[in-house]
C-alpha cells in the first residue's frame, strides 16, 4: 500500500490555539488514523512555526526573549494536540536545529541553481500575513485579507520566481488532482496565470529567523524557512535518508484556503527549482465562522474549543467538526449546533443502537455473542451494507471526502435501527417457541457484527469512543482486515456502559 505523508500548516506562535489550528490537526489526525488501520505506513506531521517579525512582535508584547517566549508558546500547542488526541508521529518546531540545517540547505541548493539573486525590495508588508502585496492589491490602505501594510525598502535576495510560471502550469495540467477542491485549483491556476513576480525571500531589519547561510545580515523570509518543514521532518538534507525515500513526494499538505498560496505555488516552485518533485496534493478547507459571524478577538466571539470539550467531551466535538461541514467548505460554529448532531447522531442513532443490542446481549445470552441460524433477506441485505462500507469509505478518505465518511457510516447505523424496528427481537424473546429464540439469537448476532464494522470505522473520527464499543463487545483486533473475518460467535461481551450520553439543552 503507499506509504502516506499527512501534514498539517505549522501554526504561529502569536497567540493560543483556536478553532482553526484544532480543525486542521483533527482532520489530519482522522486521515492518518484511518490509513493506519488500513495497514499503511503513515507519517503525522504537525508543529509550530516559530520565526518571522509576527512572533518577534508577539514576544516583544510579552516582554520576553524571542526563544524563551517561543519555548513557552510552544508547549501550549503541543499540549493542544494531546488535548484533542491527535495522533501526530512528529510535532517539529522551526527553531530546531535540524531545521535551521534543512532550510538553509535548501537555500543553498537553490543558488547552487542560479535561482537566488540580490537586489533592494520595496513595497508593501503585512506582518499579520506575513505576505508581501503588490500596489495593486491594497484595498483602502490594507491588504485584501484586511490586514495593516508598512512600506518596506531594504536589501533582499529574491527568488526567481517568475520562472517558474509555465512548470508550475504544465505540472498542475499534468496532475488535475494536486490541488483540491477544484475551486481551488481553479484559483491557483488563474493566479499564476496572471503572472508570478520575483519573490523577496529575505529580511534585515529584524533577526529572528533562520540565518541565510551566505549572508549573516540577512535572515531568511518566514515562509521559505517555514515551507521547508514539510522535508525537515523526512530527514532533509539527506535526501537518502529512509523517511524521505519513503515518504516524499506522497505527501498530503492539510491547510486553510488563507494559505493556499504559499503552499500550491511558493512550495513547488522552491522545490522543482531545487531539483526535487513538488508535493503530490494540496487540500485546501474553509474556514469556521461563529454563529455566522467572522470569528475575531475585537467581537469578542473566539470559540475556545477547549472549553467546548470540557463542557461536551472530545469524541462529540471531533465527530461535529468533521460531521457537521463538507471538507473544503466554510462551516458555521454554534453550540447548539453541537448539541443537536451530538443527540442525534451519537446519542439517538449509534448510542441507542449500540446500549440496546449490547444490554439485549449482556442480560439474555449468557452474555455472549450467540451463534446465528440461517440468514433471512433481511439479515443478508444489512450484513452487505456494512461489508459494503470497506470500499465506499476508502473512496471517501481517498477524496478527503470527511464528512461523507461519517455520513456513510452513519446510513448502516440508521438501516441497523430500522432493522431492530422490524425484526423486533424484544418481543419474539418473550414467544414459548424455541424457533422465534433461535430467530432472537440470530438477529443479535447479525447487529453485533453491524455494530462491530461500525465501531471499527469510526475508530478515526471519535478513538476514545469506539474504543470503549470495541471494549464492551469484547474484540481485540480493531484494524480494517479484522472485518474480514466473521464475528466470532461464543466472544464474551464486557459490562455495557452507555457511551453517548444526551446533552440536555438549556434555553
Ligand atoms: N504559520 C503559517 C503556516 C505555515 S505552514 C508552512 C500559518 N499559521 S496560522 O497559525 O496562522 O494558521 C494556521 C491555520 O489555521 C491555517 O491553515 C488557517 O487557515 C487556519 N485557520 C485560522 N483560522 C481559521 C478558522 N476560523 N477556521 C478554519 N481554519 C482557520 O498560517
Amino acid at each position: 500500500m503507499t506509504p502516506h505523508y499527512i501534514t498539517t500548516p505549522i501554526y504561529y506562535l502569536n497567540g493560543a490555539p483556536h478553532l482553526g489550528h484544532v480543525y486542521t490537526t483533527l482532520a489530519a489526525d482522522v486521515l492518518a488514523r484511518y490509513w493506519r488501520l488500513a495497514g499503511a505506513n503513515v507519517k503525522f506531521l504537525t508543529g509550530t512555526d516559530e520565526h518571522g517579525s509576527k512572533v518577534a512582535q508577539a514576544a516583544a508584547a510579552a516582554g520576553e526573549a524571542p526563544q524563551a517566549y517561543a519555548d513557552r508558546m510552544a508547549l501550549i500547542f503541543q499540549d493542544m494536540t494531546r488535548k484533542i488526541n491527535a495522533s501526530n508521529d512528529v510535532f517539529l518546531r522551526t527553531t530546531e536545529k535540524r531545521h535551521h540545517e534543512a532550510a538553509q540547505a535548501l537555500w543553498k541548493k537553490l543558488e547552487a541553481a542560479g535561482q537566488i539573486y540580490e537586489s533592494v525590495y520595496a513595497g508593501w508588508y503585512a506582518t499579520r500575513d506575513e505576505a508581501y502585496y503588490d500596489e495593486s492589491e491594497i484595498v483602502g490602505g490594507k491588504a485584501p485579507t484586511g490586514a495593516p501594510v508598512e512600506w518596506i525598502e531594504e536589501s533582499s535576495y529574491f527568488f526567481r520566481l517568475s520562472a517558474w510560471e509555465r512548470p508550475l502550469l504544465d505540472y498542475y495540467e499534468a496532475h488535475p488532482h494536486a490541488i483540491a477542491p477544484l475551486s481551488r485549483r481553479n484559483e491557483v491556476l488563474s493566479f499564476i496565470k496572471g503572472g508570478l513576480r520575483d519573490l523577496s525571500i529575505s529580511r534585515t531589519k529584524f533577526d529572528w529567523g533562520v540565518m541565510v547561510p551566505t549572508d549573516p545580515a540577512h535572515v531568511m523570509y518566514v515562509w521559505v524557512d517555514a515551507l521547508t518543514n514539510y522535508i525537515t521532518a523526512l530527514g532533509y538534507p539527506d535526501e537518502n535518508s529512509s523517511d524521505f525515500q519513503t515518504f516524499w513526494p506522497e505527501s498530503l499538505h492539510l491547510l486553510g484556503k488563507d494559505i493556499l498560496r504559499f503552499h500550491a505555488v511558493y512550495w513547488p516552485a522552491f522545490l522543482m527549482a531545487a531539483g526535487l518533485p513538488p508535493p503530490k496534493k494540496i487540500f485546501a478547507h474553509g474556514w469556521w465562522t461563529c454563529d455566522g459571524e467572522k470569528m475575531s478577538k475585537s467581537l469578542g466571539n473566539v470559540v475556545c474549543p477547549f472549553n467546548i470539550i470540557e463542557k461536551y467531551g472530545l469524541d462529540p466535538f471531533r465527530y461535529f467538526l468533521i460531521r457537521e461541514v463538507p471538507f473544503g467548505q466554510d462551516g458555521s460554529f454554534s453550540e447548539a449546533a453541537l448539541v443537536t448532531r451530538t443527540n442525534s447522531d451519537l446519542a439517538n442513532d449509534l448510542g441507542n443502537l449500540t446500549q440496546r443490542v449490547l444490554s439485549f446481549i449482556y442480560k439474555n445470552l449468557d452474555p455472549q455473542i450467540p451463534v446465528p441460524g440461517d440468514l433471512s433477506e433481511n439479515d443478508r441485505e444489512l450484513l452487505a451494507s456494512a461489508a459494503h462500507l470497506e470500499q465506499i469509505l476508502f473512496t471517501d478518505i481517498d477524496n478527503q471526502a470527511l464528512q461523507a465518511y461519517c455520513q456513510h457510516i452513519w446510513e448502516v447505523i440508521r438501516k441497523a435501527n430500522c432493522y431492530v424496528d422490524f425484526e423486533k427481537p424484544w418481543s419474539l424473546r418473550k414467544s414459548t417457541d424455541p424457533q422465534d429464540h433461535k430467530r432472537v439469537e440470530t438477529v443479535l448476532y447479525v447487529l453485533a457484527e453491524v455494530i462491530r464494522h461500525v465501531a471499527v470505522y469510526t475508530q478515526p473520527v471519535m478513538p476514545d469512543s469506539s474504543s470503549r464499543i470495541l471494549d464492551q463487545l469484547g474484540q481485540k483486533d480493531r484494524t480494517f482486515a479484522s472485518l474480514k473475518t466473521p464475528l466470532v460467535a461464543g466472544t464474551t461481551l464486557c459490562e455495557p456502559v452507555p457511551v453517548f450520553p444526551r446533552i440536555e439543552q438549556r434555553d
